[in-house]
């Protein structure tokens, strides 16, 4: 069997992801409230940064050792190139802020790519522990304690009832621009969320928690493996290529499969499908 099936893939996601969650989880339960650390600048290195730092480093060991043909692009400046034509492109910790805070919504995010394609991921919720998991034609699954189910997005059909999901840029004057395109759909929809890690809100477009994710700007280490478990549990997803930096703010885009037809004129009206518009020096 080859060692580049996105079955394989997948197998290696969920084991990298989750055993990194447990470093991440141990590492938190021995520095207590991060915030003490920020705001007292008791620590010259920003706690968050640190167990960051750590968690992706034992990724990237972990692949060196076991698939060094591998490529990797990780948020905290891993890199690697592929002479496999795989590459494993990682977020140690998606939703930063709530892992600061204690929001338990934050994540690992694993994701593998063929020749620039997502064919398998993992992210695991490291505060719950919730897993889900995906590879290219085989489905997607969330896996709770000893039970793993299929993932389903949502059989929503109307724009008036899509739940919608977002995010916004760590820069202010990108969020004002983020606010107005937001501004133009919230009459249209039923609602938004803000729930701080893009991983998982693809997680919950697959799970049919949301119907509609959208964000600008975001970089490919918060999309690779969330990109294929939405896609697999039947949600409709677009994105940049992969080597496209967030720095671009072109978007990521994903809906309920219904949803199909009818909310892509409301998403290009509202300004969802073009990149922000660059910003005046
Ligand atoms: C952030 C989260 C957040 C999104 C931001 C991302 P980080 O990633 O995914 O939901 O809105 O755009 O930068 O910084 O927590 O890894």
């Amino acid at each position: 069997m080859s060692h580049n099936t996105p079955a394989v893939l997948r197998t290696l996601a969920v084991d990298l992801a989750t055993r990194t969650a447990e470093k991440i989880n141990a590492r938190r339960a021995e520095l207590g409230d991060l915030r003490a650390y920020v705001s007292t600048k008791s620590s010259v290195v920003d706690p968050v940064t640190v167990v960051d730092t750590a968690a992706e480093a034992f990724i990237s060991d972990e692949l060196e050792r076991l698939r060094p043909a591998d490529g990797l692009v990780g948020e905290e400046g891993n890199e690697g190139a592929s002479t496999s034509g795989v590459s494993w492109i990682v977020d140690p910790i998606d939703g930063t802020v709530n892992f600061l805070y204690g929001l338990p919504h934050y994540a690992v995010s694993v994701g593998a790519a063929v020749d620039g394609r997502p064919v398998a991921g993992a992210v695991v919720n490291v505060a719950t522990g919730t897993i889900f998991s995906a590879a290219e034609g085989e489905g997607a699954t969330v896996t709770v304690g000893e039970k793993t189910v299929p993932l389903q997005a949502s059989a929503t059909v109307d724009v008036e009832t899509t739940l919608l999901a977002t995010g916004f840029s760590y820069s202010a004057a990108r969020r004002a621009q983020q606010v107005e395109i937001l501004g133009r759909l919230m009459s249209r929809v039923r609602d938004v969320r803000r729930m701080g890690s893009a991983a998982l809100d693809l997680c919950a477009l697959a799970a049919g928690h949301v119907d509609l994710y959208y964000e600008h700007g975001i970089h490919s280490w918060d999309y690779a493996a969330g990109v294929i478990i939405a896609r697999e549990a039947g949600a409709v997803v677009t994105h940049p290529p992969l080597s496209v930096t967030g720095q671009e703010f072109r978007p990521v885009v994903g809906y309920a499969p219904g949803l199909g037809g009818v909310i892509d004129p409301v998403l290009e009206a509202a300004g969802v499908h073009q990149p922000l518009p660059t910003l005046p020096h």
